[in-house]
């Protein structure tokens, strides 16, 4: 039997995000670690699991203290940077961390403003907590300057200012200069999604640096990425104790299961080994970008594991190409460039071989200058 539910009327036309979930032998569209945890990463997981399947009776630890605590040692490892456990906040994947700002901070009446082309969820949890969303264009070649960001901002005094750093889909990271003239401007928050930052590269520096000089700046981070941790959604946030009070209003009680709970402390036991692959990865981003560059292909400078590249004359008929060849990489980003997250030096190397072909056939690449 037919049926419509009584949906929201701004909701009406709406589809679900999500890129395509094809199986295909080589996936690089979701920006996920290609590297599963070692076999040994897994019994500990696994064993974690148990542990925590004992007590699965009782509630979760509602504030999650334990992996807060730990997560703020890995930062003071990975960053150079030490907070207290009161400045750490930890949710369901960076995803919910963010729909938790944008709850907390945003709201009917309040405006939100981030710097296309960028990362597409924003909009999402702006029409979720009934936020306008408002985004300026950053510079041809992806970056943003301080003057862009702060004129955006004194022209529509914004609630949440998202500067992604680095952004997806372009790679682009943010100098500090960038955020620090944010933070003086706002009359809001400023939230620097760092979904990707462990994929810096060397000397691009994180804004967690600059939390103790400037109360209003949300970090956000991810396990989903460098932590290869994607499928047990842990994302976290680093901020003032104040701010972190407001986003523990906003969430549902019991938010973080005792399971994921238990898996994302066990992962970071084993942080050595991550960025070892971590490493990897970095290394074939440079490499892959270098070969799209020989091959006459533009790649825009990523710090992230992904790399925005093009310019197609007609991108779906190249993405459909490289598919046909057992590729799935993301259509995504401004018209004419895709999107291809960094693999396995396997899967970057069949990458390669299906692009070698791919741009070789007719009329596929706008010539540069075009
Ligand atoms: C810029 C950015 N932020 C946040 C996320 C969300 O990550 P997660 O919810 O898995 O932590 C992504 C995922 O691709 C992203 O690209």
């Amino acid at each position: 039997m037919a049926y419509e539910p009584p949906l929201r009327d701004d909701l009406r036309g709406a589809t679900p995000y999500g890129a395509p979930q094809l199986d295909v032998p080589v996936r690089l569209n979701t920006n996920e670690n290609p590297f599963p945890p070692s076999p040994a990463l897994a019994d500990a997981i696994g064993a974690a699991a148990a542990l925590a399947a004992g007590g699965l009776n009782r509630y979760p630890d509602r504030d999650a203290r334990d992996l807060r605590q730990r997560l703020s040692d890995y930062l003071a490892r990975e960053s150079g940077v030490r907070v207290s456990v009161d400045e750490v906040w930890a949710a369901n994947g960076s995803n919910e961390v963010m729909q938790h700002v944008f709850a907390a901070f945003g709201g009917p009446g309040r405006m939100a403003l981030g710097f296309a082309p960028t990362y597409s969820m924003y909009e999402q949890y702006a029409r979720d907590t009934f936020t306008r969303y408002v985004t300026v264009r950053r510079n041809p070649d992806f970056s943003l300057d301080a003057t862009t960001v702060v004129a955006a901002m004194l022209g529509g005094s914004p609630s949440i200012v998202v500067l992604t750093s680095p952004n997806n889909p372009t790679g682009t990271a943010l100098p500090l200069e960038v955020i620090t003239a944010a933070c003086a401007t706002a009359t809001g928050v400023v939230v620097v999604d760092e979904a990707y930052a462990e994929f810096r590269r060397p000397g691009v520096p994180s804004a967690l640096t600059l939390l103790e000089a400037n109360p209003n700046l949300i970090v956000t981070r991810t396990m989903s990425k460098a932590f290869a941790l994607a499928g047990a959604r842990v994302g976290y946030a680093i901020a003032h104790p104040a701010i972190v009070d407001a986003l523990r209003i906003v969430r549902l009680p019991y938010h973080l299961s005792a399971v994921t709970q238990a898996v994302a402390a066990t992962a970071l036991d084993y942080v050595d080994e991550l960025q070892g692959q971590v490493d990897t990865l970095r290394q074939e981003r440079d490499a892959l970008v270098a070969w799209l560059r020989e091959h006459g292909v533009q790649a825009v400078d990523s710090d992230a594991n992904f790399i925005l590249f093009g310019v197609f004359a007609d991108r779906h008929r190249a993405w459909r190409a490289l598919l046909d060849r057992g590729v799935l990489v993301r259509e995504v980003g401004p018209e004419g460039w895709l999107r291809v997250t960094v693999g396995t030096p396997e899967d970057n190397a069949a990458f390669r071989t299906a692009l070698e072909v791919v741009i070789g056939e007719d009329g596929m690449m706008v010539a540069h200058g075009d």
